[in-house]
Formats: structure tokens, sequence, C-alpha cells
């Protein structure tokens, strides 16, 4: 048993998207994990009810992926993939162009969702550039919209507080208008009847830029990190029927969509939209081994294959890009994936999993709840002055209870790995449900 002993000191770990000095005050540890539980460092048992962060959607500690990773490491660590390969990514990326529906059929790996959004982002300019259109530079994102915090996703990304410290970002960026709308929406089931108008807009700014200077759009198909929008019904038609009027690139950032959390591999397949560009990570390895990755529809990869065969047609990758560990983590998690038919089984669960979070209306606190597939936002009213607060408050008190959730300002989101079974959901509401009443 691998013992990691904590040191003295919390200190010198600046943790990420954390407030240091409270956690660090009074921390929340994990030991281990297996399948929907985690266990503190005092022995305590946590019911994972957000999947990790989005990723364990397969549960945690799986055999045949600890299996796979260890083997992989006795055998091949490391090799690189500049002008030089192994077998794991090329087998990686034609098994999940075959996943993929028409023709998303190329593969560029990252080693997480936000070098995933900023290597689509890349390759959309470049894919203008290289077919003449080089004035093509603008990039659309959505207020509200999360993209990983690389420069890229930072400045298409729309939540404040991610964007505010850090000077100008990339210049040309506009934003489309969030979703959101409690008077119009409020305890929707599955997606909203309001709201496809909101993708009009995308009109707006095209007529105000001239179309010849944009290069794409991209957004989430179900906005996560800002806590669970789900897209009203037609929005996403919409946005791809405007960006082909006026040949602008569409990209999905499906790094929490991905793998299975709609109910279907993909929410390309969920809701029958075909962008031209993918972006995913998180469940690609069960987040056993970082990895991401872009799918690129085939006239995206042809554009670059002209020219002199001994130049390289793209100036972009990581040392880490097909990195073997990822591969062997990804293979043995699709491997699961298939075998235990986890996105049909989420699909079984997803009405089940409405009634039941849908229960929560009435509850203290509660001002909306929404979800799709297995995900769930639960809007909490906020402390006059205090926003976020209650919520906190709350992941706390569930921490304490055996609850794991995650929480954005005042929104509650649940999204739990895909072999959990209905008594997991029961457990998940009435710990909520209890922290919510006591509060
Ligand atoms: C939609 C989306 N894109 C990108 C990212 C960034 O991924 P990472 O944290 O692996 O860089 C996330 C992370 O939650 C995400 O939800």
């Amino acid at each position: 048993m691998l013992d990691i002993s904590l040191p003295e000191s919390l200190d010198a770990f600046w943790m990420p998207f954390t407030a240091n000095r409270q956690f660090k005050a009074k921390p929340r540890l994990m030991a281990s994990a297996k399948d929907m539980h985690y266990t503190t460092v005092d022995g305590r048992q946590v019911l994972d009810g957000t999947a990790g962060l989005w990723c364990v959607n397969a549960g945690h500690c799986r055999d045949r992926i600890v299996d796979a990773i260890h083997q992989q490491a006795a055998t091949l660590d490391f090799s690189p993939t500049f002008q030089m390969g192994h077998p794991g990514p090329f087998a990686l990326a034609d098994r999940l162009a075959k996943m993929l529906p028409g023709d998303l059929d190329h593969v560029f790996f990252a080693n997480s969702g936000s070098e995933a959004v900023d290597t689509a982002l890349k390759i959309a300019l470049a894919y203008h550039r290289v077919r003449g259109e080089a004035s093509r530079t603008r990039l659309i994102g959505r207020e509200r919209g999360y993209h990983g915090v690389g420069f890229g996703g930072v400045s298409v990304g729309g939540i404040a507080p991610n964007r505010k410290f850090f000077g100008s970002l990339l210049p040309g960026v506009d934003h489309l208008p969030h979703t959101h709308n409690l008077e119009q929406n409020a305890f929707s089931k599955g997606q909203p009847t309001w709201g496809a108008h909101l993708a009009d807009e995308l009109e707006r700014i095209v007529t105000l830029h001239d179309p010849s200077t944009i290069a794409a759009v991209i957004v989430e198909p179900v906005a996560g990190s800002t806590g669970v929008l789900i897209p009203p019904v037609g929005y996403l038609e919409k946005l791809r029927s405007i960006c082909d009027k006026y040949g602008i690139l569409l990209i999905f950032d499906e790094v929490i969509t991905g793998f299975g959390r709609l109910g279907k591999a993909f929410a390309v397949d969920y809701f029958g939209v075909m962008p031209d560009l993918v972006c995913v990570a998180k469940g690609i390895t069960n987040a056993s081994v970082p990895m991401g990755a872009v799918f690129a529809r085939s006239y995206i990869y042809d554009a670059f294959m002209h020219g002199q065969e001994s130049a390289i047609e793209l100036f972009h990758g990581y040392t880490y890009s097909g990195h073997p560990l990822a591969c062997a983590a990804a293979m043995a998690t699709l491997d699961i994936y298939e075998e235990e038919q986890l996105f049909d089984r989420a699909a079984s669960l997803a009405s089940y999993w409405e009634e039941a979070m849908h229960s929560l209306k009435g509850v203290p606190h509660v001002i909306d709840v929404r979800n799709l597939g297995l995900v769930a936002g639960i809007e909490l009213e906020s402390i006059p002055g205090q926003p976020g607060v209650r919520a906190y408050n709350a992941l706390v008190n569930c921490f304490e209870q055996g609850l794991l959730i995650r929480t954005t300002g005042d929104i509650i989101a649940l999204s739990p790995p895909l072999i959990l079974e209905k008594h997991h959901i029961d457990e998940m509401v009435e710990r909520l449900s209890h922290v919510l009443r006591s509060m």
C-alpha cells in the first residue's frame, strides 16, 4: 500500500482554484478511492457525486486501467511523438475516430482540457490561413463559458474572475450572451424551451465585424463549470446554421460532456449537431492519467496536407502529446465503457436521476434545479451580500455527511460516475436535502 504521509505544514502546495488559507486551516483530504467512493485520511467514506471533477466516469481505481498503466510504464515509459512514434496514439486515435460520428476522423492529442481548447483555437486559425483566408482571426466565445485556463481558453471563456487578473488576453474576441434565465426556465426538466433566439446574437456580431474576419465560435454544448446551463431547444442547431452561412468553424468543448455524461458517447451524438472541431479530456482516460484531445473533421486535416511532403504541416504539439501511459489508460477506459455499456447505462438512469433531482424543489434555499443525462445543477438563493457562501457551506456540510458535491457561486453541480446505482442517487438527494434543511 502506497503511503504518502502529510508534511507538518501544508503551505508549500499552492492549490489551484482554492481558497488556500481557508482550506489549509481545515483541510479535506482523500486517501484512497474505489468505484463510487473516496476514503478520507481519517477513514471516512465519501460518496462521489461529481466523478472527481466531472472526469472519473467509470468509477475509481478500476483494475483494468490500473493494470494497463502499470504494464505500459514497465514496457515503454515514454517515446517522443515529434518525427517519431509508438503504436499507442495511432491505435487510440483510430479507435476514437470510429467512435465519433461522421468525418470527425482525426485526433490531435494534448494533456488537459485547457490544452485541447488552445489546440482547437490554433487549428481553427491555421485552417483558415492555409486555405488563403488569413483575415479570419476573430474568435467568439460565450458569457459564462469555461474553456480552461490557457490564454486562448480564458480569452474565449466568459467567467469574470478567471479573466480579470490577467491583462488584455487575446485580441479580437467577442462573446455571445449566456443562456441562463431563471424567470423563463427555472425547474426545466431537460432542455429548456425558451432561449434558442439567443443564438441569433451571432448574426449581430458577424455583421458588426464582417464575416470574412471570423474564424470560429466555441461553446460547451452543456456549460458545466459555470453551474450547469442546459442549451435551450434549437439553440445549438441555430449556432450551426449561422456558422455554416458565414463559413465560420464551430467548436464544441466536450471536456465535460464527452464520454457518456449525457447518455451518449458525446454531446455531438446527443444533440445531433455536427461541429467542425471537438475538444475532450477528463473521461478519455477516466482521469487516471492526464490527457486531452481535439477531433477534427476530415476537411480540416486535409486542408493542411498539402505542399512539400517533408514540411511540418502544423507547428504545434506537446512533449506529452500521445504519451504512452495516457494512451494505455485511455484504451483500457474505452474497453470498460464498451463492455459495461456505461453510456447506455447513463441514458437508462437519466429519468430516475431527473425525478430525484427535481424532488429537491421546495427544499429550503433551492431556486432552480436543471438536469440533462447524468448532470444536475441545483441553484441556491444567495445570502444577501455574500455570494457563494451558502453553496460553499453546503459543500463543507455535505463532505462531513459523506457526500462530495461541486459548487460554483451558489450553484451545486452533480455529475456522478456512470456506474452509480439508483440507491446512490437516493443517498445523494437525501444527504443534500438534509444538509440544506439544516442550514
Ligand atoms: C468545458 C471545459 N473545458 C476545458 C476545461 C479545462 O480542462 P483542464 O482543467 O483539464 O485543463 C474544463 C475543465 O473543467 C471544462 O469543463
